[in-house]
């Protein structure tokens, strides 16, 4: 089976340079289908769910290609094609993204129930329940597949607050949506995440009407027709976030290059909080880890707050902190299946309701270990890179669909990883400090 070995207890020390964020190019790609002519789509990451995307768009009638390294062109070339393929929208979460430009643009939209990353129940009824009030009918018959249609869509508001906060990809659908429908939209507890704000600004750029960007309240003036444009993606604020935390688990430096030291405010300030040091250097970030890292208490919460995408990969840092600290999970509060493969290399772990109770330990001894979701591994890797001796990670393919390149990047920085084929795991044995520990 394929994995990832990794040799830890080496400081990951270096410059490294922030792709562009996976969960903004892939709702503007989808976005493009609202548009006429070519769009030139700059640094959108080289990853395993931007290349189904481009498939299910390219079955959508889109001419998609890259012309170099981090540059992606769509056009729509066929608006007859309504039918998302089955078998890659089961692939990706995100592929939902494409139910509201095609029915904004195309009257109709038949896209299999997505799928992605396991982390808890991730209903959408709050997508249907926007584009509904837009004038989308939805076909009931069947709940494999979505199937919705509308003659015209009429702006109205729309209060998109779900149980933990708004939706982001739902956000996403409603915004691209009434940017074509017919009057004003407005879009109360809106997600206000940057990748929503990018594919607003996106949008307008194409020739939309979108107020409020970055608040929780967007006003949609709906246009005849939005024009493809050039357009660059924002830096991956959790791919950022994830080679700051890999420099502080294992008392590293480096400097992070293509940021925005913004959107990861709140990524940094946990850091610092757990004494790593933190300077903004011109257009770059330093992140330098201590000898040991202090336990705090974290909660994570939609934007500004920290973000879910982040909470595996810092609670490996409290597993090797001073102290202990309390996690709680305040977007998906099912998102822990990483503290059992933690357990396995010696971290002292409790779940309790939406949320966990970590007692840091001196080190962490590499073990087997299996990524069941993206985040998930991202923690692994961690935990792996502060271990001492062999960590042999699987579920390595839920990483390609978020972080491009990570062990190349990761040795780059001085990490000691490969891929390689790794055995099956054995069945878990309690570790003795693991459960109890904290009991
Ligand atoms: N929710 C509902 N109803 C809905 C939609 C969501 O109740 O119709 C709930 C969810 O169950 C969850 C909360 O609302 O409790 C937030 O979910 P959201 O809809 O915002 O998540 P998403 O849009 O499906 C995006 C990212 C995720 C990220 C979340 C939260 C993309 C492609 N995905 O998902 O990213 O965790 O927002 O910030 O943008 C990842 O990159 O690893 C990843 C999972």
């Amino acid at each position: 089976m394929q994995g990832i070995v990794i040799h830890g207890a080496r400081p990951v020390c270096g410059d490294i340079r922030v792709n562009g964020a996976k969960n903004a190019a892939l709702p503007i790609m989808a976005g493009t289908l609202l548009t006429e002519g070519p769009n030139e789509l700059r640094r959108v990451p080289r990853l395993k769910d931007v290349r189904i995307l481009r498939q299910i768009l390219g079955s959508l009638g889109m001419a998609a290609q890259r012309t170099d390294e981090d540059t992606l062109n769509l056009e729509v070339v066929d608006k007859d094609q309504c039918l998302a393929p089955r078998e890659l929208v089961e692939q990706m979460r995100a592929s939902i993204c494409v139910l509201g430009p095609l029915l904004a643009r195309r009257g109709y939209a038949e896209v299999p129930a997505p799928g992605g990353c396991v982390i808890g129940d991730r209903p959408i009824d709050l997508h249907v329940k926007g584009l509904r009030a837009l004038g989308a009918e939805f076909e009931e018959d069947d709940e494999t597949t979505i199937r919705v249609h509308a003659k015209c869509l009429r702006g109205t508001t729309i209060d998109l607050e779900g149980p933990h906060g708004s939706t982001v990809l739902g956000t996403a659908n409603v915004m691209m949506a009434a940017t074509l429908a017919e009057g004003t939209t407005v879009i109360k507890h809106a997600a206000c995440e940057p990748e929503v704000q990018d594919l607003a600004r996106y949008l307008n750029a194409c020739g939309a009407r979108i107020r409020g960007i970055g608040s929780d309240r967007l006003t949609i003036e709906g246009v005849d027709r939005l024009r493809g444009i050039p357009y660059t993606i924002i830096p991956d604020r959790i791919e950022a976030g994830t080679f700051a935390a890999a420099a502080a688990v294992t008392g590293g430096a480096i400097r992070l290059q293509n940021v925005c030291p913004d959107h990861m405010a709140s990524t940094l300030r946990v850091l610092q909080r757990m004494g790593v040091c933190i300077v903004n250097d011109g257009g770059a970030v330093r992140v330098e880890g201590p000898e040991r890292l202090q336990a705090i208490d974290f909660e994570t919460s939609p934007y500004p707050g920290i973000p879910t995408d982040m909470q595996p990969q810092l609670t490996s840092l409290l597993a090797v902190s001073d102290g202990t600290g309390q996690v709680t999970e305040g977007v998906y509060p099912e998102r822990f299946t990483h503290i059992s493969e933690l357990q396995r290399l010696g971290a002292s772990i409790r779940r309790q309701e939406g949320g966990a109770i970590v007692r840091g330990e001196k080190t962490l001894q590499g073990g087997a270990v299996t990524a069941k979701d993206l985040r998930a591994g991202a923690g692994l890797v961690l935990a792996g890179l502060a271990a001492h001796g062999k960590t042999q990670l699987r579920g390595v393919h839920h990483l390609d669909r978020g972080y491009q390149q990570l062990e190349e990047r990761l040795r780059s920085l001085g990490a000691e990883l490969h891929r390689s084929c790794v055995p099956d795991q054995p069945p878990r044995t309690s570790h003795p400090q693991s459960d109890e520990a904290c009991a």
